[in-house]
């Protein structure tokens, strides 16, 4: 603002995001949606470059060289009541709870009609293209990088192809052969995470296609990549990312069932892998009725300076997740290991001052991790076990059992999370910390 002209605002977009948003006789400046959508959901995204001219009544926008640009309004489908929190005490509760109807957004309108694969409309590339790639690239921040992990996990195991995942962060940085037939994806709720943003551009300036995973339409990283997948879950105003990220877990396994298709698997695999994601938003329910029990827990255990979560396979980026959640928003100290490298040092801070939160699979790993297990108990380690219905587990091994469904293994990560998500916002509750808005941290980290 400037003395001469006090009815007048100016600004301009470089780099961070730059929203307008023109509500009923009043104009608003954002850098994301859901700080809006309470007032108005037409918006105008700002390019790169241009400035914008705003009064109480008007606005206009020009290129840096002062020629007019024609705003183009966008119209946001949010609803009005995304943004409040409808009885819940906290939107990071709220937004936990809403993950059925979330997943089923985003399965919405996404598989063939025989019922045997995925489908996505807006990828922009060929399946004869998409079949020469023989290497994925997934670049990410946070939460989302979690979520590759297990994308790089299932695409791994159902489509053969070998996936690459780096910090977004680092990826701008490293010298790696990146190979001629590689497709890039980004993940990014916001779409628009700085880090992920030039690591986009800096794939693409290497003559990469780049898709993006993301969840709000229109940010910069959905714009400015080749195609991509929305997620559709509806705001996630929780600094704290919950159903962005067991979404990007399910576009991670839809993903790699298409991929799948493509190749090896069959018919009747993709079938049951089908059948199995349309499960998903009722395993989740089911796992959301132990709320009560998982609040209890979590009063006994709040307490705690220390914790370690431990899974393997798929489950190691959930226990990097959990470790992730319960950090952000309780200040507790928490890290997550894949189960087995806990004896490559971790196992010193065991003691029976320092919990540990294990991912207990039935299958081929279930001797492996309890035997972990038996490892932790042996030094006075307190176990709180979150297990698949079947696992039997020797008695006494675990102090608190959390039993969620069986279910297919591409979908497992999804219904484990919700256990630790509900564990770190009931512990953060009962310490009293500000769950929506942690300290020193921010729902898009649009600076490097
Ligand atoms: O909007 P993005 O998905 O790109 O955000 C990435 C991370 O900043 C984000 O996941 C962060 O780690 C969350 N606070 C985790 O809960």
């Amino acid at each position: 603002m400037c003395g001469d002209c006090p009815e007048e605002i100016v600004s301009a977009r470089k780099g961070s995001p730059l929203i307008l948003g023109v509500g009923d006789g009043e104009l608003m400046l954002a850098s994301d949606v859901a700080a809006i959508i309470s007032r108005t959901q037409n918006v105008v995204y700002l390019k790169d470059g241009e400035i914008l001219h705003m009064t109480a009544k008007n606005f206009s926008i020009t290129t840096l060289d002062a020629e007019d640009v024609s705003p183009v309004v966008d119209r946001i489908t949010w609803n009005i009541e995304d943004s409040e929190l409808s009885g819940y005490a906290h939107f990071m509760e709220k937004e936990i709870f809403e993950q059925p109807a979330a997943l089923e957004n985003t399965m919405r309108g996404r598989f063939s009609e025989d019922g045997s694969t995925a489908q996505f409309g807006g990828l922009n590339i060929s399946a004869v293209d998409l079949r020469q790639i023989d290497r994925f690239h997934f670049l990410a921040c946070g939460s989302a990088w979690h979520a590759c992990l297990v994308a790089e996990h299932l695409i791994e195991r159902f489509a053969r192809v070998p996936v690459e995942v780096d910090y977004a962060s680092e990826f701008r940085y490293r010298n790696m052969p990146l190979g001629n037939n590689t497709l890039f994806f980004t993940v990014s709720q916001s779409g628009e995470t700085s880090d992920t943003l030039a690591a986009m551009r800096e794939a693409r300036r290497k003559g990469y296609k780049v898709l993006a995973i993301n969840n709000v339409v229109g940010s910069s990283i959905a714009r400015e990549a080749d195609g991509g997948i929305y997620q559709h879950v509806g705001p996630e105003i929780g600094v704290a990312s919950t159903k962005a990220f067991t979404s990007q877990l399910l576009v991670g396994a839809m993903l790699a069932l298409y991929l799948g298709r493509m190749r090896d698997m069959n018919f009747s695999d993709g079938v049951e892998y089908v059948q199995a994601l349309k499960a998903v938003p009722d395993l989740v329910r089911k796992t959301l009725e132990l709320a009560p029990r998982i609040k209890e827990i979590a009063q006994r255990y709040a307490h705690f300076h220390d914790f370690l979560f431990l899974g393997r396979l798929s489950l190691f980026p959930v226990a990097l997740e959990g470790a992730l959640k319960l950090k952000e928003i309780s200040y507790i100290h928490a890290e997550g290991y894949p189960a087995a490298e806990m004896k490559h040092g971790p196992i010193a801070l065991i003691s029976e001052h320092c919990p540990s939160v294990f991912f207990v699979p039935s299958g081929e790993m279930f001797n492996k991790v309890v035997s972990s297990m038996q490892e932790i108990k042996a030094r006075k380690g307190k176990i709180i076990a979150v297990a698949t219905e079947n696992c039997d587990l020797p008695a006494g091994l675990a102090d608190e059992i959390i039993r969620i469904p069986e279910c297919h293994e591409a979908v497992l990560p999804i219904v484990a999370t919700v256990p630790v998500q509900l564990l770190s916002y009931y512990i953060a509750d009962e310490l009293k910390r500000d769950v929506d808005k942690p300290r020193n941290l921010a729902k898009s980290v649009t600076v490097e």
